[in-house]
């Protein structure tokens, strides 16, 4: 097989120039390493050649490792190791001119070389943490002894990318050079020879290693950080046991060999692989069959926005955050003021946590309009509608929306499950309509389902994906059904925990459990975050008789009588005290849901916490396996997607359908059974997961 990648070698008087040629982002794949090491060993051999130079064909210098080569089949040509020792014996200078991405694994060729320029635009980072891995090939290492331990385990421990002027002033890279960055790094080693061609070998240095010593609360800080940021994450602790080594062992080649030994771990660590199952399905959501990647897509340039409450406000917000304008319309200039006054004050609160400037602030509501006026709308490319989640008063504003779009023009809804044809034919133009399904605060979270109706174009379909992509938003593509995929699953998982409660746990034992497992919120600390009142009040707008509420919604319902609507009246299930968002548990719920409980004539028993776990969690498999069968998600992993961006599912386990897998599913269907058998027909398997169970294969097996 031939090696992936090359690198060009050519002289420029007495300075020899590697370019590494591996398109699109010259990861380090076989050919490169090959590369590098020839181009490194003539360059030492050649008597005429005083200094080196190593910089990237095309827009990068080298995006990282080669992922396609991780954990598989053994891969060819030198280790990187093997190529990153040699350049750093050379005892001709070596200068890395970074003219574009340096990652991971290319920014430690870098550090490997004696000196690193870099082109004002050249983003530098070590982005390994998100893959659940560490910077192996001498990262942690190095940056320790350049920059200091503090510094470098904050760029580690983030993984976020900074601009090169940023890393200059880390002290990452010595100059930012403006114009041809070629001809800068070679009047750089030009100027290095001049002045005796020093070598400057980042190993040896210890200065700042030493001074670290003085200060071991700096881990002690990193620790909490990262259990706060990255709570129930493997790859953070080896990465500060790493730099921990660099600092404290003072011997470059034992904190080398810790670094081994805590790539390994992380390497073979189930969070690994479930988080590259992540980094790719973020990538492959992005592909409809039906609709090809050359579908024509539509400019948006400016925006309207129907309501502007709590999703109006944050989609008004969204567009604002990437610098489209924006129309928002409300029904009263009250509810208009309010709506803007409250996306006015999340602004503020971002300036004052330091998030955003006074003069950024302006800039973005100058971008947003306010209007009562349909006809204001009219211009818009792209309109959304948030208004209040009622399929008449929807098709409504759709009826008005026919009248006023131009022609062209993306009409949608926000709507969380109801059904978008029903919109789109209150329309003459049903191709132009689709779903934006943002989440909730808009303007914060990432995920946005699109949906498509039976009559949405492609080229609508495609200029949705592209508008996700714009908002700087994870768009998954789902079928139109009710609840979408999302909030379909959703609701097997809140009827169990209603019931669960019933048969004897308590709401904080079903929280804890599903806050163990790593969801930041429980389903009732959920329920209290959203308020208990919308489901109550909805119930009595439909006139439900007390009899026919739905057994799972009695102590909410009962709640609400007794006026503990959730956060916002500081009572709910919990108890949130003056401020807090953290809720205490209340006694007087207990009571509650055991009255409920002996009401219905159900006897209480202790329910164990690998019950509760099964019983939240295995509805969203089964659900998740019959929106797949009904096409209602393209593959499995677009449910993985919706599910970690939407709902806190945990992005360690790489989502349900990924995790099931892990579980087994003959595993999972043994349960399901069980649970049909004392529980009743809402545990009827799917179909697709009993033949999955029957072939002995996994969802990942529909993946193709
Ligand atoms: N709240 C969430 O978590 C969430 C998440 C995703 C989707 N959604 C969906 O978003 C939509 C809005 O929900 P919300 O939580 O923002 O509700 P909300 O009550 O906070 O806001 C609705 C706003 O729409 C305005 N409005 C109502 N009818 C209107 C009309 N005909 N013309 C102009 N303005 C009108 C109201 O004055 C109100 O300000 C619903 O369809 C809901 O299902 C909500």
């Amino acid at each position: 097989m031939a090696m992936k990648g090359t690198v060009h070698y050519e002289k420029r008087g007495d300075v020899a120039l590697l370019t590494i040629d591996n398109p699109p982002v010259n990861p380090l794949s076989s050919g490169v390493r090959q590369g590098l090491f020839d181009g490194v060993s003539q360059a030492l051999a050649d008597a005429s050649v005083k200094a080196i130079v190593m910089t990237g064909a095309g827009r990068a210098f080298i995006a990282g490792a080669d992922i396609s080569e991780f954990g598989g089949s053994a891969s060819q040509g030198p280790g990187l190791h093997e190529v990153l020792t040699m350049m750093e014996n050379s005892t001709k200078p070596i200068v890395a001119a970074i003219n574009g991405t340096a990652f991971g694994g290319g920014l430690e060729v870098a550090l490997c070389c004696d000196y690193r320029v870099a082109a004002p635009a050249a983003p530098v980072g070590l982005p390994e943490v998100k893959l659940g891995l560490l910077p192996g090939a001498g990262g942690t290492q190095r940056l320790p002894r350049l920059i200091g331990a503090e510094q470098a385990l904050q760029f580690i421990l983030t993984g976020d990318p900074i601009p090169a002027p940023k890393a200059k002033a880390l002290g990452i890279v010595d100059e930012v050079v403006d114009g041809d960055i070629v001809d800068g790094a070679i009047a750089f080693a030009r100027k290095v020879v001049a002045d005796g061609g020093k070598v400057r070998k980042i190993r040896n240095e210890s200065a700042r290693v030493a001074a670290d010593r003085q200060n071991p609360e700096l881990f002690a800080n990193a620790r909490k950080d990262a259990a706060r940021r990255m709570r129930g994450r493997f790859a953070p602790e080896m990465i500060i046991q790493c730099v921990e080594a660099a600092v404290n062992l003072n011997d470059f080649d034992a904190g080398m060999a810790v670094e081994q030994e805590c790539f390994r771990r992380c390497l073979s660590h189930p969070q690994r692989e479930a988080l590259i199952h992540l980094f790719f399905s973020e990538r492959e959501v992005a592909k409809i069959p039906d609709v090809p990647r050359d579908t024509p897509v539509k400019r948006l340039q400016s925006a309207g926005v129907i309501g502007c409450g709590t999703m109006g406000g944050g989609i008004t917000m969204s567009f604002a955050n990437v610098g489209i304008p924006v129309t928002v319309l409300e029904m009263t200039q009250e509810a208009l003021d309010r709506g803007l006054g409250v996306i006015r004050r999340n602004y503020e609160i971002q300036v004052q946590r330091g998030r955003m400037t006074a003069a950024q602030l302006d800039q973005r509501m100058k971008l947003i309009t306010g209007t009562i006026k349909y006809e204001d709308l009219g211009q818009a490319d792209v309109v959304i509608e948030a208004v209040y989640e009622n399929l008449n008063v929807k098709v409504e504003v759709f009826r008005k929306l026919e009248t006023i779009c131009k022609q062209g023009a993306i009409i949608a809804s926000n709507t969380s499950g109801l059904d978008i044809d029903a919109m789109a034919n209150a329309t003459s133009r049903p191709g132009d309509v689709i779903g934006l399904h943002f989440f909730s605060p808009a303007n914060v979270m990432r995920l946005l389902e699109v949906v498509r109706g039976s009559k949405t174009s492609k080229e609508t379909i495609a200029t949705a994906m592209q508008l996700g992509k714009t908002l700087n938003k994870i768009a998954v593509l789902s079928g139109n059904a009710p609840g979408f995929i999302g909030n379909r699953m959703l609701a097997g998982y809140s009827r169990q925990a209603g019931e669960i409660i019933l048969q004897g746990a308590t709401p904080y034992q079903v929280d804890n459990v599903i806050n163990q497992f790593g969801m930041p919120m429980g389903p009732f600390q959920m329920n209290d975050l959203v308020g208990l009142d919308l489901g109550w009040r909805a119930r009595q707008l439909a006139g439900v008789k007390p009899e026919d509420v739905p057994m799972t919604a009695r102590v909410a319902d009962k709640l609400c009588e007794l006026g503990r609507f959730g956060q916002k009246t500081s009572r709910g299930y919990y108890i949130y005290p003056e401020g807090s968002r953290a809720g205490q548990p209340d006694p007087e719920v207990v009571q509650i849901v055991e009255d409920t409980s002996a009401a219905l004539g159900i006897t209480r028993r202790p329910i164990e916490d690998s019950e509760v776990l099964k019983r939240c969690l295995y509805p969203l498999i089964n659900e998740g396996a019959r929106i797949l069968e009904a096409g209602i998600a393209i593959r499995p992993c677009d449910i993985d997607i919706v599910y970690i961006n939407g709902y806190g599912f945990p992005e360690v386990t790489g989502g349900p359908m990924f995790w099931a897998d892990k579980q087994g599913l003959d595993n999972i269907l043994n349960d399901i059974l069980k649970f049909r058998s004392e529980y009743g027909d809402f545990w009827t398997p799917a179909p697709l997961l009993e033949r999955l169970v029957k072939e002995g294969k996994t969802f990942a097996s529909l993946q193709g």
